[in-house]
């Protein structure tokens, strides 16, 4: 239930209603595009960033709280570890249990490699991750008025052309035969009742291609998937985070799982590693809430940047422009672009459009907080927070009664817990932290990239990888990149680990990093990964009020 003090603005969003049905605004040009971006979006505030003191990556500028977990210590000390017990040995070892980690897991068995000596190891259950929570769609030119050279520019021209074009081609070609397979698998696309999958369009998109589940896509990807690795008989280690990798000097061999259940180190020997293990959600840069599941840490990037794993676009943070804002209790939970797709339209306190509600994400959402906190048009809540209206009810006088329900169920019963009916009334929202654009460079067969090349026998896919959405992504692209990584990941370190012998095990670049840390007088209570946020005593729902 919306309080008394949100009426008056609600009047004026339904008096409005007929005009903006008829005339949407203009899409933006690029240079009012690029001032905007510079004055609003949280991305380009110098303050909120530093440049990186140790690693392969020094001089790179990087979020602070990015270079708070990279210029850390470890949480064990190697010498006191003993490498010489193995618990477990793997053919492919898969760090991370999400959408791109059991898609590797599955192509390294499609490739020859039995699934007894594949391991999934996973920081939570097998699942919990920024996949399931996944709700637009999965883009893929696979219509008659599209195709991948068509997808291949939307990607580039979204990510400011900063992408690394070999990666955006991969995504693109390899999309069609992601749907094929998930189709083959029994994922459950929307359909017409002619069998033809609906698709819609996302931000910075010229072609409807977002294929989806409802908006509950990326769980209904993830069920599949995860029948599908469980009746191979994979094998999961739920609940075990690795929190280094190992190498033999020259290649990796294996990592060191922490369990987080019983406090037990595992060491894992392997032939070939794969991290999946997603982005930095969950470290709410600039004190945004985040759409992120419990787990995005960025405990990959961390690991592999000990070991020399080079880093890109890391400057780059995307925030989703429609996060809630209302009411307090899911504050930056996503509101898919879905729900602009199908015809919601952003509207500030007096009913008035003021942004294309299908621009790119970043420059959607620079117009949000303009909005809120430049032209001071902004909806202010009971707590001081701000937002704009998304006219939901549109959805349904443009597709008619009953397609809230059926195609956006998850949202609609999401508000109805607090009271609040999406068919009747509009929707506060505000930009979350949402994506992290960069990552680890990788090339286009997925191996993670040193300063010398490929790093032997390391593989990379979904979120902690860079490359793929340059400066920033579009909307239904990381289901995308998780899939397509995935396999090509899976595909590679299973004809890696075909070939390949049992290395030794090592912690030493992990005591050389240390040392690194120590030259460039990092303080020692710092340590990383963190693994899981610590929400004692932090403010995470300040939105960044006070630096804008
Ligand atoms: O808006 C959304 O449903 C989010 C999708 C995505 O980030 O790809």
């Amino acid at each position: 239930m919306y309080p008394k003090e949100f009426e008056k603005s609600i009047r004026k969003v339904e008096e409005t209603r007929d005009e903006r049905l008829k005339k949407l605004p203009e899409r933006m040009k690029e240079k009012e595009k690029e001032a905007l971006l510079k004055k609003w979006h949280p991305d380009y505030k110098p303050e909120a960033k530093r440049k990186l003191n140790v690693g392969v990556s020094k001089g790179e500028i990087v979020p602070n709280e990015v270079a708070d977990i990279i210029e850390a210590y470890p949480l064990i000390e190697p010498k006191e570890i003993d490498l010489s017990q193995v618990d477990y040995e793997a053919d492919v070892l898969i760090i991370g249990g999400g959408g791109a980690g059991t898609a590797a897991a599955l192509f390294a068995y499609y490739n020859g490699i039995k699934p007894e000596n594949i391991i999934i190891a996973t920081k939570l259950r097998h699942g919990d991750s920024n996949t399931i929570m996944a709700q637009g769609g999965i883009q893929a030119a696979d219509k008659p008025n599209d195709s991948p050279l068509i997808h291949y520019l939307d990607v580039i021209g979204g990510g400011h052309f900063a992408n690394k074009p070999e990666l955006v081609a991969r995504l693109v070609l390899d999309a069609p035969l992601i749907i094929k397979w998930h189709e083959e698998l029994g994922v459950m696309y929307d359909k017409k009742p002619d069998g033809e999958m609906i698709t819609i369009h996302g931000g910075g998109t010229s072609r409807k291609r977002m294929h989806s589940a409802k908006d509950y896509t990326g769980m209904e990807i993830m069920r599949v998937l995860r029948d599908e690795a469980r009746n191979i008989g994979i094998k999961v280690l739920e609940f075990s985070p690795a929190i280094e990798l190992l190498t033999d000097g020259n290649r990796v061999t294996g990592a060191l799982l922490y369990n987080l259940e019983t406090d037990q180190y595992y060491v894992v020997r392997a032939k070939a590693v794969v991290l999946a293990t997603g982005g930095f959600g969950r470290l709410h840069i600039q004190g945004f809430p985040t759409t992120n599941h419990y787990g995005a840490t960025a405990d990959g990037l961390v690991i592999a940047y000990r070991l020399g794993a080079k880093l890109r676009d890391m400057d780059s943070v995307q925030y989703h422009p429609t996060g809630v804002a209302y009411p307090e209790q899911i504050v930056g939970l996503l509101v898919t672009e879905k729900v602009r797709g199908l015809g919601a339209q952003p509207v500030n306190v007096d009913g008035e459009q003021f942004v294309h509600p299908l621009e790119p994400r970043d420059v959607e959402a620079a117009a949000i907080i303009r909005e809120c906190y430049g032209r001071n048009k902004g909806v202010v809540t009971p707590t001081g927070m701000r937002g704009v209206w998304l006219d939901s009810p549109m959805i349904e006088i443009i597709h008619g009664k009953g397609t809230i329900e059926r195609r956006l169920g998850a949202m609609f019963r999401m508000f109805k817990r607090f009271g609040i009916d999406m068919r009747e009334e509009p929707i506060l929202v505000f930009p979350t932290l949402h994506y992290q654009n960069g990552g680890i460079e990788i090339n286009e067969n997925a191996q993670v990239l040193g300063v010398s090349g490929p790093i032997e026998a390391l593989f990379a896919a979904g979120e902690v990888e860079g490359g793929v959405h340059g400066k920033n992504r579009l909307m239904g692209n990381s289901l995308l990149d998780t899939q397509v990584f995935g396999r090509i990941a899976g595909i590679n370190a299973a004809k890696y680990a075909k070939k390949a012998k049992f290395g030794k095990l090592s912690l030493e670049h992990v005591e050389k990093y240390i040392e690194e840390l120590k030259k460039a007088k990092i303080k020692k209570e710092r340590k990383a990964p963190i693994l899981l946020p610590d929400y004692r005593g932090k403010q995470v729902l300040s939105r960044a009020i006070d630096i804008l």
